[in-house]
């Protein structure tokens, strides 16, 4: 039996190139594994929780579809839907929810940082909170446990999240024996964290980031804008320590690295490296920007695969909610 790999990003911001390299990348690259059957999803509920305008809301769920796609998802392979097609999943949520603790929702870290802050900043403890955002980790859980998913592929942030699903699959299980299969998570411990314009990790959060797929003139206007220090052209540099040459080993081939390692390390002027890296990342960028333009145009062709999608998570998530609700007791 092939393993299920399960992933989801959540439509809140533009999709930057720290998204992509972090989260996309490494998930297609483990979908080529014959030996997993993958699905993966939008999480447009959990989105949700934090964007209430309709019009951002559809572009942002549309870009995260037209991204993956445009990177090459091949959704004759992957099961690739939109969270809010499958309403199993929703069912599933609250039966979960009558298993999770509310102490241990109180220990979620996404919660908690809302709730510090509030103290420190002497506000009202559930200002900004919304059940949405309470309940966020057991909605993830339902995402996992609907798909018997054995490994979640994660950043580090979401270790806590794939925990708590493990919880209260145990806390299901010792009640009604083996239903649910307890998920795994995998962090992709060799992918970098990508600094952003400023050194920081690329993030939102920061408002350092570089977009995805950001047109040609600009792209090269925020590499630009990229921090350096003040080093004359002819000082050796090092490498490892700028920002410009960790973005730069992402994008360009092996051979090219090495290359531009030396350059590195025998002095070249920070406006060199920066077109340098702005050549590589706009050729690699080139073709998947051509073609998330084109989904983008099309929102009826990215349904069509979306739906498509989700009548395959469907043939799955149906008949597992139907065994799931005969073992707590409805119906027989
Ligand atoms: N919470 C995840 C994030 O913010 C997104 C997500 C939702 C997810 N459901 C999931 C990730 C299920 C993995 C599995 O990045």
């Amino acid at each position: 039996m092939k393993k299920t790999i399960l992933t989801g990003i959540k439509p809140t911001g533009q999709i930057h190139i720290g998204n992509y390299i972090g989260a996309i990348k490494p998930a297609l690259e483990l979908a080529k594994n014959e030996e997993y059957r993958a699905a993966y999803f939008i999480a447009d509920y959990h989105g949700l929780t934090k964007i209430h305008n309709a019009e951002k809301f559809r572009q942002l769920s549309y870009g995260i579809a037209a991204a993956w796609l445009a990177f090459g998802l091949d959704p004759s392979k992957v099961i690739f839907y939109r969270q809010s097609d499958v309403p199993e999943i929703f069912e599933l949520n609250w039966i979960l929810s009558c298993f999770a603790s509310k102490g241990l929702m109180n220990r979620a870290h996404a919660y908690k940082g809302i709730v510090d802050s509030n103290i420190q900043l002497d506000r009202d403890l559930d200002y900004g909170v919304n059940m949405g955002i309470f309940s966020y980790p057991i909605l993830m859980a339902a995402d996992i446990l609907m798909f018997k998913t054995e490994i979640v592929p994660v950043g580090k942030d979401q270790i806590q999240h794939v925990e708590i699903a493990r919880d209260i699959a145990e806390n299901f299980n010792k009640n009604y024996g083996e239903i649910f299969v307890l998920p795994q998570y995998e962090v992709q411990e060799d992918t970098a964290i990508l600094p952003g314009l400023d050194g920081r990790k690329m993030s939102k959060s920061y408002n350092n980031t570089i977009p995805l797929f950001e047109e040609s003139k600009k792209l090269q206007k925020l590499i630009n804008k990229i921090k350096t220090d003040s080093l004359p052209p002819e000082t050796p540099k090092n490498p490892d320590s700028s920002i410009l040459f960790t973005l730069y080993k992402e994008f360009a081939p092996p051979f090219e690295v090495e290359k531009m390692r030396e350059q590195y390390l025998s002095g070249i002027g920070w406006g060199k490296a920066k077109k340098e890296l702005f050549n590589v990342m706009d050729k690699y960028l080139e073709e998947p920007r051509a073609k998330y333009n084109e989904l983008m145009a099309s929102p009826k062709r990215l349904d069509e695969i979306l739906l498509n999608g989700a009548e395959r998570a469907r043939a799955v998530s149906a008949p597992f909610l139907k065994e799931i609700k005969r073992k707590i007791g409805f119906g027989v």
